[in-house]
């Protein structure tokens, strides 16, 4: 799907479970599925890519903004949902934290234990931050 979109928390964790299945997981067997809507409204997917040399390995939140920004060229995160095959909920690293602050990501949603949409504002996952505005100020 790449068409301008509204979609329910629900249908948004669907897109992230339906990508996860692609994630290439040989070390960890740990698929990570994530499902951002950017400002403009385009759905964007990305899953986890591992590497043999471990530390390449690339998170699904970080292939979608890095989808994001080449396919839309867009800069804002309205939401963003996240899911772990393998546990409920998987919340995002601190490193996909800290790039979804770059992109003023507003929500981030996972899968609560009850198998139901647990929306979060991105304040409450990273607060203190620290952002692009910081480098403007003299
Ligand atoms: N992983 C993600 O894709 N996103 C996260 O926010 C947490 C961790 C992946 C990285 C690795 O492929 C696997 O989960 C186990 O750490």
């Amino acid at each position: 799907m790449t068409s301008t979109t509204l979609m329910s928390d629900t249908a948004l964790l669907d897109a992230a479970r339906e990508v996860a299945h692609r994630a290439y997981v040989p070390y960890s067997h740990f698929p990570v599925g994530a499902a951002l809507i950017d400002g403009e409204g385009h759905l964007v997917t990305g899953c986890n890519v591992e590497n043999a040399a471990y530390g390449e390995t690339i998170c699904a939140e970080r292939n979608a903004i890095t989808t994001m920004v080449a396919q839309y060229g867009a800069q804002r995160i309205s939401a963003i949902a996240v899911i772990g095959l393998k546990a409920a909920p998987c919340w995002p690293c601190g490193a996909c934290r800290q790039v979804l602050r770059e992109f003023q990501c507003e929500r981030v949603i996972v899968e609560g234990p009850d198998g139901e949409p647990l929306s979060l504002p991105f304040e409450k996952i990273l607060p203190y931050s620290f952002g692009p505005e910081a480098l403007d100020e003299e």
